[in-house]
């Protein structure tokens, strides 16, 4: 159903609403990307959500809401930074893990006594929640290990016959997943970074700590320690091609990806290769797409994933991707990036 056009089409809101209610799934924009939905307290909906992704059942799914007080009824010993933290970002990216009272099932959390909330900063997604009159449980509405959906044509390719509607609100704003903070520990900590960093938190509630399960070197997590977040743990956004990042001097990264896409390339292989609108016309040989402008970070996220699946359309062998630790999303993108490739990175 499309309801990308001004002002939104509440036909199509009530018809998915209906849905909803009656324990079916419907796809829906937010900011970030788009969610694959289903009533946050109905066990049988969570199921159906995991069941279509093919998604392991203990990986806990996101609860979205339209009012504060919609927090204050599934949680317990709420913090008072998540007032905070609601008054500073929300409705936006950032999710809060808070303890769970009994209103939400464990089949929605994943067996945890924790609940991860998030109000979308969309106006389809909020007008769906007030309408449906639903808390709405969404993961990311891909097929488990693909690219999360920044479209709703990429939720079709994933999804289609295994949901019930999907509404069509155009591309997402952000295209990364929201940044993920865990409130039930002293120290506000960082699971999933996002387009709320670390320095916009810290303004908020001061402290902040990074989950070390999530930083990682070449050996792995620098920690050894695992993630904190379920969903961390798993290998994420994997295109089909093998991705290497190439991290180092500009002119040193665009010979390097030349060479290697040259040697790829007499040995038979197909090549692709992500590039920035500074750099695409240095590059000769491999199939070039441009993911954005360097001078523009946020062009940067909102294409990533896109630009993967298109990789995976053009059945790429290789791909070699340049290294955007930009100022504000650097560490979302490259995070995101990482796990592509499996943490696969050459230095020069
Ligand atoms: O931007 C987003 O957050 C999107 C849109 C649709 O809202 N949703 C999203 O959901 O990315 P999903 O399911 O793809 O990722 C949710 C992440 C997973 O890594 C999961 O393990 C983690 O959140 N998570 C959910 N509940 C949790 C909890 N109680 N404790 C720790 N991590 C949790
Ligand atoms: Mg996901």
């Amino acid at each position: 159903m499309d309801v990308s056009a001004e002002p939104i089409n509440m036909e199509y809101i009530s018809e998915a609403s209906e849905i909803l209610r009656k324990g079916g799934l419907v796809a829906f924009p937010t900011e970030t990307v788009y969610g694959l939905g289903g009533d946050a307290k109905d066990k049988e909906a969570s199921r159906k959500i995991y069941a279509a992704k093919g998604r392991p059942s203990d990986n806990p799914l996101i609860v979205h809401i339209a009012r504060f007080s919609q927090l204050q009824e599934i949680s317990k010993d709420l913090p008072e930074n998540a007032k905070n933290l609601a008054d500073a970002f929300w409705p936006g990216p950032l999710t809060m893990v808070v303890n769970k009272n009994e209103v939400i099932p464990y089949e929605t959390t994943g067996g945890l006594d924790t609940v991860a909330v998030r109000m979308p900063n969309n106006p389809i997604a909020l007008a769906l929640i007030e309408e449906s009159g639903c808390m709405i449980a969404a993961p990311s509405a891909n097929t488990s290990g693909r690219p999360s959906p920044t479209k709703a044509s990429h939720v079709y390719e994933d999804l289609s016959g295994k949901i019930d509607a999907i509404l069509d609100g155009g591309a997402v704003d952000i295209g990364l997943e929201s940044t993920i903070v865990d409130l039930t520990e002293d120290v506000v900590t960082i699971l999933r970074p996002g387009y709320i960093n670390m320095e916009m938190l810290k303004e908020v509630v001061g402290e902040v700590r990074i989950d070390p399960g999530i930083v990682y070197n070449d050996k792995g997590t620098t920690s050894g320690a695992k993630p904190k977040a379920p969903g961390m743990r798993y290998k994420h956004y994997a295109p089909k091609g093998d991705l290497t990042i190439i991290s180092g001097d500009e002119d040193k990264v665009v010979a390097k990806i030349n060479e290697l896409t040259k040697a790829a390339i007499e040995a038979g292989s197909k090549v692709g290769i992500i590039a920035t609108s500074e750099t695409a016309d240095r590059y000769s040989d491999g199939q070039i797409l441009v993911i954005g402008d360097r001078s523009d970070e946020g062009s940067i996220a909102h294409n990533l994933y896109d630009i993967l699946r298109k990789f995976d359309e053009l059945g790429v062998d290789l791909i070699y991707s340049e290294s955007f630790a930009t100022p504000n999303m650097g560490q979302a993108i490259m995070n995101r990036l990482l796990k592509a490739a499996g943490q696969k990175t050459l230095d020069v």
